[in-house]
């Protein structure tokens, strides 16, 4: 009898004792979950965050270049230069030439490889069209090869916009 009753006592120890380790698991996973949903929180506000001023850049892109010069332009434009020229008659490097790029046709230098993508995007280089561009490439154009993370700065946009916009033999009227 004694060894009945303990036998069962041993297996509610043990039932219990398995419920208390499934609990300690149980516990672990639930903070990663939670971390990985502040994560996904993170992301999804840092997105609309920047969307929204992805859409103030949109409508204002052209309303901050009173506020910018070219020549501020030249000086972002170092960023772009290792593989873009911009001169007159410039070639093409590792990037298209960008001499007159404003108001062109994405995908439209005949000597330059461009990627698929950029080929089918073939929307023309209007200003906001290029500030959606700069913000991040690879978001705007999905499977362009340009690897560059982009500029988060509007004013830099609008300078670089400006810069390239005078760099052409027709440059479109700032409105
Ligand atoms: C690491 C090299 C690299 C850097 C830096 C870079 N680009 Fe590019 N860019 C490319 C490549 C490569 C392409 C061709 C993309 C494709 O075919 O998908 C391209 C394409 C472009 C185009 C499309 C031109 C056309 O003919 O349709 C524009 C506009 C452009 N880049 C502007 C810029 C500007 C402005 C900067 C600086 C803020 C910059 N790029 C920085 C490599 C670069």
């Amino acid at each position: 009898m004694n060894k009945i009753i303990v036998s069962v006592v041993l297996a509610i120890v043990l039932v219990l004792g398995i419920n208390k380790i499934t609990d300690l698991i149980f516990y672990v996973e639930k903070p990663e979950k939670s971390a990985y949903q502040v994560a996904d929180v993170t992301t999804s506000t840092s997105t609309t965050s920047s969307e929204s001023s992805e859409d103030s850049g949109d409508s204002s892109i052209s309303a901050l270049f009173a506020s910018v010069s070219a020549a501020d332009g030249a000086k972002v434009f170092k960023k772009c230069a290792a593989c873009h020229s911009i001169s007159k008659g410039g070639g093409n490097k590792i990037g298209p030439a960008l001499w007159g790029v404003i108001g062109r046709k994405a995908g439209s230098i005949s000597d330059y490889k461009y990627s698929k993508a950029l080929v089918a995007h073939g929307k023309i280089w209007s200003f906001e069209e290029m500030n959606g561009f700069l913000i991040k490439p690879k978001e705007w154009i999905k499977g362009t090869k340009m690897a560059f993370a982009g500029l988060k700065n509007a004013k830099e946009r609008a300078a670089v916009i400006l810069y390239m916009n005078e760099n052409s033999d027709n440059p479109l009227p700032l409105q």
